[in-house]
């Protein structure tokens, strides 16, 4: 399968970087972007950096290169992940402003029925986000907050990192033991 995988800049880049790794040990094709802002808060949470991240992935693009392949609905994808999301990517997405080839693949995405996948990060949120997520939602994105459970009882940070990945290669419809489900 083919995916649009953009890493934003919310914190949690390591939700991002995990979905990588996960997507690539699965050999599937990866297109990948990580905004400016993402490349800051990866270098502060994180050991890895931007080359590291792109040898996952059969191409990188620079997030304002609007040329880009997934900057057009002929481009052909699965589906797109932004992992993880910032609300100001959300409100981009939710109103089509299309400025980033972040948001103009959602857009191309949503318009060809494509799945795009919002793994947002924000708390307390306020009403725009609110709104925000139920207009992205309504547009068929789907709103996958990075909020892990704790019944599949996590012993280390990556127990609740790889709880959310699970979530979202659940909505691709991947195969995956990532979490242990609820019985
Ligand atoms: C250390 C750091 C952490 C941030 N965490 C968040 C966050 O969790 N959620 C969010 O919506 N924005 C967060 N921001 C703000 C975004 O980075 C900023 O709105 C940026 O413009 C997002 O753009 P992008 O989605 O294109 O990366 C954070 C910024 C910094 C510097």
């Amino acid at each position: 399968m083919r995916y649009f995988v953009s890493i934003g800049g919310a914190s949690g880049s390591i939700y991002g970087i995990r979905l990588l790794q996960e997507l690539a040990k699965m050999n599937h094709e990866v297109y990948l972007t990580i905004s400016e802002g993402a490349k800051k808060i990866l270098q502060h949470e994180t050991d890895y950096t931007v080359a590291i991240l792109s040898t996952k992935a059969s191409v990188i693009y620079d997030n304002d290169d609007l040329c880009a392949g997934p900057a057009s609905g002929s481009f052909p994808l699965d589906g797109m992940i932004v992992a993880p999301c910032s609300m100001k990517t959300l409100s981009a997405i939710a109103n089509g402003f299309g400025d980033t080839l972040t948001s103009r693949a959602a857009s191309c995405c949503l318009k060809e029925g494509r799945k795009v996948i919002l793994v947002l990060r924000e708390t307390p949120l306020d009403l725009p986000g609110i709104t925000n997520m139920l207009v992205a939602k309504q547009s068929g994105a789907i709103i996958l907050p990075a909020m892990p459970a704790f019944y599949h009882k996590p012993e280390r940070i990556e127990d609740l990192v790889d709880f959310i990945v699970g979530k979202v290669f659940d909505q691709l419809g991947l195969q995956h033991s990532l979490y242990k489900r609820w019985k």
